[in-house]
């Protein structure tokens, strides 16, 4: 990873952790990924070909403001999400209008035209057809999903029988026990990266 692009993400890590949501107050179930953490993930993800640079198909479900999106859309070919609040969506606009502003300000790299935020629930077929439409990609052509810990285990059993085999499957938010699902394999070696991020692999 070049200088430019290692300090841009680290901009954007920074502009959105300072705007976590839920860690404290009612809004517990929106919890915001720590993207200094993922920060911290990335060069091992790329390393281990988890992140094929400019190739990857990226998908969080659940995706909330769209931060995860937003950051990872610098490392990969496609960065769509899905979620299931209007309200919660609607925020994606303006903070990277701001994030934007402060990234032109300061000379670093502003992110890439590649995403795509859908609103809707993760499981829904039609949904994924829509995706597909919009996108030229559907639920079997990703090659990385993502959800902090929302419905995971619904999630798998979806990915199990839709995505295809060899994608990846990250969970943010796990710790030292990790759990297993039908039709995956734990990356044992990677797993718990930063000791928050499990690794699943579609066998
Ligand atoms: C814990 S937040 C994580 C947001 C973001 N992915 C991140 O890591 O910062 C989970 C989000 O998933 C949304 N959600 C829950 N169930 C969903 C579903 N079935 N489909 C789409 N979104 C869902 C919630 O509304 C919430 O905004």
């Amino acid at each position: 990873m070049d200088q430019r692009l290692r300090k841009s993400l680290s901009k954007v890590a920074e502009f959105y952790d300072r705007r976590k949501v839920g860690d404290a107050g009612p809004l517990g179930f929106r919890r915001s990924t720590d993207l200094k953490t993922l920060f911290a993930c990335t060069d091992r993800l790329i390393h281990e070909k988890i992140i094929d640079p400019g190739e990857t198909a990226f998908l969080d479900l659940g995706c909330a403001d769209g931060r995860v999106n937003l950051f990872f859309s610098y490392l990969v070919k496609l960065s769509v999400g899905i979620e299931l609040d209007e309200w919660t969506l609607d925020e994606y606009g303006p903070l990277r209008t701001e994030l934007e502003g402060a990234l032109k300000n300061e000379g670093f790299l502003s992110p890439p035209e590649n995403i795509f935020l859908f609103l809707g629930d993760s499981t829904d077929e039609s949904l994924h057809d829509a995706i597909m439409r919009k996108t030229d990609i559907g639920l079997d052509a990703f090659d990385l999903f993502y959800t902090y810990l929302v419905m995971h285990e619904e999630f798998a059993e979806m990915l199990a029988e839709k995505a295809k085999p060899g994608s990846i499957f990250m969970i943010y938010g796990l710790q030292k026990i990790l759990p297993r699902y039908p039709g995956f394999r734990l990356l044992q070696h990677l797993s718990p990266m930063e000791g928050i991020l499990a690794l699943y692999q579609k066998v």
